[in-house]
């Protein structure tokens, strides 16, 4: 099966080959003009049929030579296109008062090539990985449009954090991204493995945002971190961070930690840098060496302050209880 599949490739692989080698000089005239029209032109310049007319459509793409390899920006094809309508139509206007092809096509295909120069440049591929939408360029030559050939996978970026530290992710790339739909969402891959392999990933849901955030970084978190970088739910680029995490192993009082919540902080989509630190009770108590006599003494006053409020309530509801009886 496999091996009739390759032997009917192969004869399509080589027409592919030869229609490409074979693509006609002309062929940005070709990708904005139709047959009709460029035989219409020559029709008003050299008669109904005939000789003539093959002559001057020989001399048609001759003129146009020059723009076989043209690269044009793909979001400037209209533009191209109109001034190709432009050029079609001026070429109409002077057959018809009697001028010369000669003369007439040469002019017009340096008028074509002015265009083309004025026309916005293509942003240059920016390596490693991306798919880069704003790179896509239009090629004259077989009149297709081809995006740069890079992988959407991009490598992998090593982080080396020690245990209880901080980790920050920051899923951005060196290439210009859309200006609307962007979205970021996050995987982790645990136990340590260092993967670019999907199957060792699982979602993270609640992570939304271009940067990503642990603290206190423990052992728990060594692995693969990933970003998905959606434009219009299709992928732009997948980058991975691999958290290695360092330092000295759990001490006793990791384990009296280990009660408390863990803090991954995913900072939202909107967020400009790192956020500044705001940190909650549990934060707090989740630090290393967070349960120092200080703090100790604060909570237990707290808690004092609390059980204080909830006496007085009490006694409240007590005298109001027996005051309506
Ligand atoms: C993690 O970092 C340490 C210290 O830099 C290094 O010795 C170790 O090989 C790293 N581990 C991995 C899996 O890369």
């Amino acid at each position: 099966m496999a091996q009739l599949a390759a032997a009917s490739a192969a004869p399509c692989a080589l027409l592919a080959l030869t229609a490409f080698s074979g693509a006609p000089a002309w062929a940005c005239l070709l990708c904005f003009t139709s047959y009709s029209e460029r035989h219409r032109i020559c029709q008003i310049f050299a008669g109904v049929e005939g000789p003539r007319v093959e002559k001057c459509e020989e001399a048609f793409s001759d003129a146009f030579k020059g723009l076989q390899d043209a690269e044009i920006n793909y979001d400037e094809r209209g533009h191209l296109h109109d001034s190709f309508s432009q050029i079609t139509f001026s070429l109409q206007e002077i057959a018809s008062a009697q001028g010369s092809y000669l003369v007439a096509f040469p002019y017009a295909a340096k008028k074509m090539q002015e265009v083309i120069a004025r026309l916005k440049k293509v942003p240059a591929c920016v390596p490693p990985c991306g798919f880069q939408e704003l790179s896509r360029r239009f090629l004259c030559l077989g009149c297709y449009s081809k995006v740069c050939d890079l992988p959407l996978d991009c490598p992998i970026q090593d982080v080396t954090v020690r245990r209880g530290d901080q980790a920050t992710f920051s899923c951005t790339v060196n290439f210009q991204l859309p200006k609307e739909e962007i979205t970021y969402s996050w995987k982790f891959a645990e136990g340590g493995v260092r993967t670019r392999d999907t199957s060792f990933f699982r979602e993270m849901p609640r992570a939304r945002g271009y940067l990503a955030r642990i603290r206190p970084v423990q052992p728990t978190h060594s692995g693969t971190f990933s970003c998905v970088i959606t434009h219009d739910e299709l992928p732009v680029a997948r980058l991975y961070f691999f958290l290695n995490v360092t330092g000295p192993p759990p001490r006793g009082e990791t384990e009296l930690q280990g009660t408390f919540r863990e803090v991954v902080r995913w900072a939202p989509r909107e967020e400009e840098g790192v956020e500044p630190w705001k940190p909650g009770l549990g934060e707090l108590l989740a630090e290393p060496g967070a349960l120092t006599s200080g703090n100790l003494f604060l909570l237990a006053a707290a808690a004092a302050l609390a059980s204080a409020g909830v006496t007085v309530l009490a006694w409240a509801f007590f005298l109001w209880y027996f005051s309506g009886n």
